[in-house]
């Protein structure tokens, strides 16, 4: 398959594959390669678009819908793992990194998917997933077979159980979907044996990064599909490869599951040895023309830590998640934007702003519930309090401008652009996440926010296919909310109609070097101290650009919440109307002068 064309997705909405090979050419973004102001938009394919009817999302899906994605505007797609897999965990129980399991497609199907987008401008990631496999992979049945000792055990983490019997798992680590993280293995003569290491499902053994055999392999994985035109990947936990070989107790303390999360010295997460895997794949990436991107999941505990990862000779990005933790209110959001843009700004590289993913709550119920405005675990910490919909849709509204409006890039999560909300009340018997499995219930898990998505308002799974999807939609999308793409389409004060202008007027702005790529020197706060500073979050652009925010319970006057200069200004775009000279609660807009 060729390389494709060297591409900044172009202005317009369809049709070139011929863009320009680099960003605008004045203001901050100026030359800047593409990857430092994309908008990305990530498929769980599962529930994106099913083609083949059978209640699975797939390739020949994805393909269909590419229209939508154009119309929307998005820069690049990153699709989470299509895989052969016994989908234990959504598909990151890889059993060959190769190739595309059946229910997906094929790799022919994948490659002309990749074509396709590439057709129109938009840029292909796939998720890698180097923490672990499926315990389905050649590799992991080959170790089993071959026994204590043997080289196949070498490219995972066996030992031997504590105890007279070793009938105790080596030590106290936890999953983070629940239980222990290790399991017992029976030996080929049939007897009780050795254990190993799962951080994740037990389907999910992890990996030993210490053998060269295993970092070899997934350079080959990643030559594979950059040979095969992939723009980049997103690296699956990249902070967890490495683990300190004396495996010490951590002495475990009840996290919330998915607290994927460790500071300094901590035996499994976040460790230094991870940073050499990625300067390897930093050459790997950087020996394509065009050069290959990564981005980084690394839940750690600072704006300094993540920035370590995406030092120059590094991964290139790694989502912002103190961005989805920081609470909606002015302060908190100032200071995670300046400490993200500082941390980052230290090392050379762009922030990665996100608010939502296939593995949290959906930010429109997030922000709509009482806690959003308090600092404490907005996660997890609050998953019993009811959300109020609207409100959480009013917030990313404004949330949206926020970081469109930010220097760096924007990942966007399929579904946030028709405003959906966590779906919190399916029933246990669809649920199949391996959260809620191995906590006996006690969490939901992720299943809420990976719902089909809704493309009519009719039919068994609202268009996402001709059959009901892996799990029921609520009523409510195809009913009076509204929410899918056709009714959507139609409704100039839709959500999807919002993200549609939003976008398209970020590419405006960017290609005039506005917005887009830049640093924290090209972000000035204003009111962030004074008697607003509590409720509002004001900065400019260089080019005459204002973002105002107003996250307060009380409407404000625009012309006290707007940065010196743009009394007058022209209003670009508001989250929501304006109601006179007033900024409404929970509302953005965007100004120029
Ligand atoms: C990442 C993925 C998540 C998966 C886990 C284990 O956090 O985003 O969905 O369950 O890794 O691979």
């Amino acid at each position: 398959m060729s390389v494709p064309a060297s591409a900044a997705r172009p202005g317009s909405t369809s049709g070139s594959a011929s863009a320009p090979t680099s960003g605008p050419t004045s203001g901050p973004s100026a030359g800047a390669p593409w990857w430092r102001s994309a908008v990305t938009y990530q498929i769980y394919i599962r529930s994106f678009a099913d083609a083949d009817g059978d209640g699975l999302g797939d390739v020949a899906g994805i393909r269909s819908r590419l229209p939508h994605l154009d119309e929307l505007g998005v820069d690049a797609i990153w699709i989470n793992p299509w895989y052969p897999s016994p989908q234990a965990d959504g598909g990151y129980d890889v059993a060959d990194y190769r190739d595309i399991d059946a229910t997906f497609g094929t790799r022919e199907e994948a490659e002309a998917l990749i074509a396709d987008a590439h057709a129109r401008g938009i840029r292909v990631l796939l998720d890698i997933v180097p923490n672990h496999t499926s315990d389905e992979h050649p590799w992991f049945v080959e170790a089993l077979a071959a026994g204590p000792g043997s080289p196949e055990r070498e490219r995972y983490i066996f030992r031997s159980g504590a105890g007279p019997d070793g009938a105790r798992p080596p030590n106290d680590w936890t999953s983070a979907f629940g239980g222990p993280a290790w399991r017992r293995v029976t030996e080929p003569d049939g007897a009780p044996g050795e254990w190993y290491l799962h951080l994740f499902d037990a389907k999910q053994p992890d990996l030993n990064w210490d053998n060269p055999v295993v970092q070899a392999e997934f350079e080959s994985i990643l030559r594979f599909w950059f040979d095969r035109g992939v723009d980049g990947f997103r690296i699956d936990v990249a902070h967890g490869l490495i683990k300190d070989p004396a495996l010490p107790d951590l002495g475990q303390d009840g996290r919330h599951p998915m607290e994927t999360v460790g500071g300094q010295g901590h035996p499994h997460w976040d460790r230094p040895g991870v940073h050499e895997i990625y300067r390897a794949w930093r050459k790997v990436a950087d020996s394509y023309d065009p050069p290959r991107v990564f981005v980084a999941e690394a839940w750690v505990t600072s704006a300094e830590r993540l920035a370590a990862y995406v030092r120059p000779d590094e991964l290139h990005t790694a989502f912002d998640f103190d961005f989805v933790r920081a609470a909606w209110n002015a302060p908190a959001l100032r200071a995670t934007v300046t400490s993200s843009l500082a941390a980052h700004d230290s090392v050379g590289a762009p922030v990665m702003w996100v608010l939502s993913n296939h593995d949290i709550a959906r930010h429109v119920t997030r922000l709509g519930r009482p806690s959003a405005t308090r600092s404490d675990d907005p996660l997890h910490g609050h998953d019993a309090e009811d959300a109020d919909p609207v409100l959480g849709r009013r917030r990313a509204r404004a949330a949206l401008l926020l970081e469109l409006a930010l220097p760096g890039g924007v990942y966007l999560y399929q579904g946030e652009e028709l405003g959906l909300e966590e779906v919190e009340d399916l029933a246990d018997e669809f649920r199949q996440d391996p959260v809620f499995l191995r906590t006996g219930g006690d969490h939901r898990g992720r299943d809420g926010c990976r719902v089909p998505l809704p493309w009519t308002s009719s039919g068994p799974s609202l268009g996402f296919g001709t059959a009901p999807g892996w799990l029921p939609q609520p009523a409510g999308w195809g009913g009076p909310l509204g929410l899918s793409v056709q009714v959507e389409a139609g409704d100039p004060s839709s959500m999807l109609a919002f993200y549609t202008r939003a976008l398209r007027l970020r590419h405006e702005l960017s290609d005039r070097g506005v917005l887009g790529a830049g640093d924290a020197s090209s972000l000035t706060w204003s009111v962030a101290d004074g008697p607003l500073a509590d409720a509002v979050v004001a900065f400019t652009r260089p080019g005459g650009f204002a973002c105002v925010v107003n996250t307060g319970g009380e409407p404000v006057r625009l012309a006290d919440a707007v940065p010196a200069g743009f009394e007058a200004a022209r209003v670009l775009l508001a989250s929501d109307e304006l109601a006179g000279d007033q900024l409404p609660s929970d509302t953005a807009v965007w100004l120029s002068v």
